[in-house]
């Protein structure tokens, strides 16, 4: 057994409750020290694991003894954090999205690089063994030449009246469903079917406190011309799935369950495939993998590389909203695709 990864946690309250917990069910690292400026937070986070509360995150990210940090704070400090704590050399778990925007994240992923230190980013949607089993079952043809997906990423979330303050407002959250949700599924989406190349996306104000925009309906057009609807809301009842139309079988997957779905010649055929691991096994798998890498030196599945290819889509959709034409993404970011991408 490798010795424990001495990590410190910035952000301890909200998803970091989560991370918390995935931190010490995988018994891979020791907490040296944790930060949050919510006092109540930060006091039940060190007592739990028996740290330091530090006065700052800058004084867990120039920890001497640490060599590990996972970054659980809102959007908008990613960069300002991630940048700090890759130049004292810290290998960096940090929350989707990689950053509030493009430029903070194409910093983060430069300065990462250039401290040669390990950047994970927490899309731990693909990890779901559903969807794991959606990519097998691509791979190997069943569903015949897949025309198109229909993917929704939805919550309450914005209908309760505790939402931070950050994922109100369009300053710092400008879309909250897509931001929070939706690039979850874009993530799963693009790991599934490939790069998405355009986008066309309606958003609007529907219920939510503040003046981020709370509900999304966006087409989506993939490399190979397979067609997209998505849709992301933040103020309706969960939805979370995806489906996949093909010429041989349509495959409906969600968090529990994946069904082969067939119609044809007076036969309804529907195969049910059901999954039954506890909801936090994605994020106790993504932490571990977080220690792997670090200890062997190897590049987590999702890097801040397609951290970065996640918000560029996102925010193609957002410019599409404000706009109201639809965005061809190798126009804006020709850097991030290759030829046979595009
Ligand atoms: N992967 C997932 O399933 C998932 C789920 C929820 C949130 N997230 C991500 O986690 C991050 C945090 O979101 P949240 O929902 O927990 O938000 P939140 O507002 O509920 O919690 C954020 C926490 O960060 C703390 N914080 C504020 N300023 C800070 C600072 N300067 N340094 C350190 N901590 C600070 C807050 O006090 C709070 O405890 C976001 O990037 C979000 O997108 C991921």
């Amino acid at each position: 057994m490798d010795p424990k990864i001495k990590i410190g946690i910035v952000g301890v309250g909200g998803h970091g409750r989560t991370i918390r917990n995935a931190i010490r069910k995988s018994g891979r690292f020791e907490v040296v020290s944790c930060y949050d400026p919510n006092e109540a937070a930060l006091k039940e986070a060190a007592a739990e694991f028996g740290c330091e509360a530090a006065v700052s995150d800058e004084a867990v990210f120039t920890h001497s003894e640490i060599t590990a940090v996972a970054i659980v704070s809102p959007n908008h400090l990613h960069r300002r954090q991630a940048e700090f704590a890759a130049v004292q050399g810290k290998h960096i778990f940090l929350e989707k999205p990689i950053a509030g925007t493009v430029e903070d994240g194409e910093a983060i992923v430069k300065a990462a690089r250039k401290a040669g230190v390990i950047l994970e980013v927490g899309h731990h949607f693909r990890k779901f063994p559903s969807f794991r089993f959606a990519k097998e079952i691509i791979e190997s043809g069943k569903l015949g030449q897949i025309i198109a997906v229909e993917g929704n990423f939805s919550a309450p979330s914005g209908l309760n009246e505790k939402v931070p303050a950050w994922k109100t407002q369009k300053t710092s959250c400008p879309v909250v469903p897509l931001m929070q949700l939706g690039i979850h599924g874009l993530d799963t989406l693009y790991y599934l079917l490939g790069p998405i190349v355009e986008g066309f996306s309606y958003q609007r104000h529907a219920r939510m406190k503040g003046d981020t925009l709370d509900s999304s309906v966006s087409l989506l057009k993939f490399q190979d011309n397979v067609f997209g609807t998505f849709s992301s809301h933040y103020v309706v009842q969960q939805a979370f799935y995806i489906h996949i139309l093909g010429t041989e079988y349509n495959l409906f997957v969600d968090f529990k369950k994946a069904v082969l779905i067939r119609v044809s010649d007076g036969r309804d055929e529907r195969l049910q495939y059901t999954f039954t691991k506890p909801d936090d096994e994605p994020y106790l798998q993504e932490i571990q993998e977080f220690a792997d890498c670090i200890s062997k030196n190897h590049e987590p599945e999702v890097p801040g590389e397609m951290g970065l290819k996640n918000l560029i889509v996102l925010e193609a959709l957002i410019q599409s909203g404000e706009q109201g034409k639809s965005i061809y993404i190798p126009r804006l970011y020709p850097q991030y695709f290759s030829k046979q991408e595009i």
